[in-house]
């Protein structure tokens, strides 16, 4: 009886396997011709970009890109010309890596675009799926921006300062630190600081390790199973929905002034457009997530390339020393200092010129649309490849020279160097991000010496470019 059992299954398994090897190969082909008529179709008057033609259904080119996104817009514009078909993350894309055809995407056409950002990340941020329509939209920029603008940062330049020190206070004489995972806890203390006047403490590092949950789902497949890492992102996301409801409704009771984001977020009414707490969670979700992991792996980066400089370093430092010259070692720097820092600036906006930490901007059309005898399709997603002009000779001569002159005297021309976007979703933090990095780097500069430790592993791609391993570096007081 048992072998007979064990003997059918047998049979079962063999038919099963025929019947797999016949049918799996078809439905391979089915699912290609798919892809094809679904390219095609959309194409009427104008073309779909040329692209690869045959590629894996569903992942189509995403482990190429993966692997190195820079190099796959490389090879592909050499093949197919700057504006390009690829089949990413399961969805159709058009890449375009001009400055004028990026121009256009974000800003000239921007009210036929939406954001094109996965699922995944968006479904976790806002469960409500509400702050990013216009409305809400638009109100979220007029109040933040108005925090953000370089006279309101002023005042925080003196918190940005004492944050930016005990975040130092750990580095003794050889120790050897993750520079990454260092910046990240420097970066999110401030954005918390001034989101919702967060001081740092224990709370904090429970919610630093929560966010690192909730950017793990942002790429994941927008799954929710006890397993998969979009469900462990969602759980995060809702610990940190609760600190930040507690805050919320605290502040509901108070009198106490803040004068923070959130402060402005909950209470500057404009009759029938409150946000709701569900909004208010959301935005702090979003605005942390905007704030923090960008500045500081653009902060890894500026120190490696000082490090691989020598000469731009040792420059670098003296305009430091001059700043610090005069002050006691506890005295604060102030906003007359951070104008002070024009090399540094300059090293900075050249650093992300050069470290490609936003690959490319994503974007949605909301209708089908023409640019340069080109369709982009409703639905498809677009994306607008920063990096590849910021590293096209055309623009950029000799472009992986590191030379922080090119932006003397003006900089590039308008419209060819968008580290923070363009547009009407261009980056609300741009002044404090810069702010934030000219203060750490004065800070690491007047007291420390570093090596990088071990070899030069390449680039890290998720969720923003960092050196792979975080750029570990052994320190000696200067
Ligand atoms: C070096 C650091 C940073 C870089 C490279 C950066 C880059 C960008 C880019 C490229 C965008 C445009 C995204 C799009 O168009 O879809 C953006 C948007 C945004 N950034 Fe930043 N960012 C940085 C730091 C910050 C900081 C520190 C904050 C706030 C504390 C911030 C807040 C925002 C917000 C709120 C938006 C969304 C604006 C909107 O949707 O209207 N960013 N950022």
């Amino acid at each position: 009886m048992k072998h007979r059992i064990a003997d059918s299954t047998k049979r079962d398994m063999e038919v099963l396997m025929l019947v797999s090897l016949i049918v799996g190969p078809m439905l391979l082909v089915l699912a290609l011709l798919l892809q094809q008529m679904q390219r095609s179709s959309s194409g009427r008057k104008s073309r779909i970009p040329k692209g690869n033609n045959w590629t894996l259904p569903f992942f189509g080119e995403t482990f190429n890109f993966l692997k190195d996104p820079h190099n796959f817009h490389l090879k592909h514009i050499a093949r197919f010309g700057e504006t390009f078909y690829a089949s990413l993350f399961g969805e159709n894309c058009i890449v375009v890596t001009t400055p004028e055809a990026s121009k256009w995407v974000l800003q000239t056409a921007q009210q036929s675009f939406r954001p094109g950002y996965p699922r995944s990340a968006t479904t976790i941020v806002d469960p409500t799926e509400t702050i990013y329509q216009p409305k809400f939209h638009a109100r979220m920029r007029k109040i933040v921006g108005s925090t953000l603008n370089p006279d309101a940062l002023q005042h925080y330049v003196k918190y940005i300062d004492s944050v930016a020190r005990i975040s130092l206070t750990n580095w003794e004489s050889n120790r050897i630190v993750n520079l990454y995972d260092e910046m990240k806890k420097y970066t999110f203390y401030v954005a918390l600081k001034i989101i919702c006047s967060l001081d740092p403490g224990s709370e904090l590092e429970e919610m630093a390790l929560n966010m690192e949950k909730v950017k793990d789902g942002f790429f994941s497949l927008h799954i929710d199973l006890p397993w998969t890492r979009y469900h462990s992102a969602l759980k995060a996301r809702d610990a940190l929905y609760k600190s930040f409801k507690k805050i919320i409704d605290r502040r509901r009771k108070e009198s106490r002034r803040y004068n923070d984001i959130l402060e402005d977020l909950m209470f500057s009414d404009e009759p029938g457009q409150k946000f709701t707490d569900a909004q208010l969670q959301a935005l702090v979700l979003s605005l942390l997530f905007a704030g923090y992991e960008t500045t500081s792996a653009q902060l890894v980066w500026t120190m490696k390339r000082l490090h691989e400089n020598p000469d731009i370093l040792e420059s670098v430092k003296a305009e430091h020393d001059a700043i610090r010259k005069g002050k006691l070692r506890e005295d604060s720097l102030n906003w007359e200092d951070i104008k002070e820092m024009k090399l540094t600036l300059r090293v900075i906006y050249e650093t992300m010129r050069t470290s490609h930490l936003d690959v490319f901007i994503p974007r949605e059309p909301l209708q089908d649309l023409e640019y340069d005898g080109f369709l982009f399709p409703k639905g498809w997603k677009i994306h607008a490849s920063i990096s590849a002009f910021h590293l096209n000779p055309k623009i950029f001569p000799d472009p992986y020279k590191f030379d922080p002159s090119r932006f003397e005297d003006g900089g590039p021309p308008p419209n060819t160097y968008m580290p923070f976007g363009n547009g009407n979703r261009r980056c609300l933090g741009s002044e404090v991000a810069k702010t934030q990095m000219l203060i750490s780097i004065h800070h690491i500069l007047s007291n420390y010496r570093w090596e990088a430790v071990g070899p030069d592993r390449g680039i890290q791609w998720w969720a923003v470019a960092i050196p792979k391993g975080g750029y570990p570096i052994k320190v000696q007081p200067r």
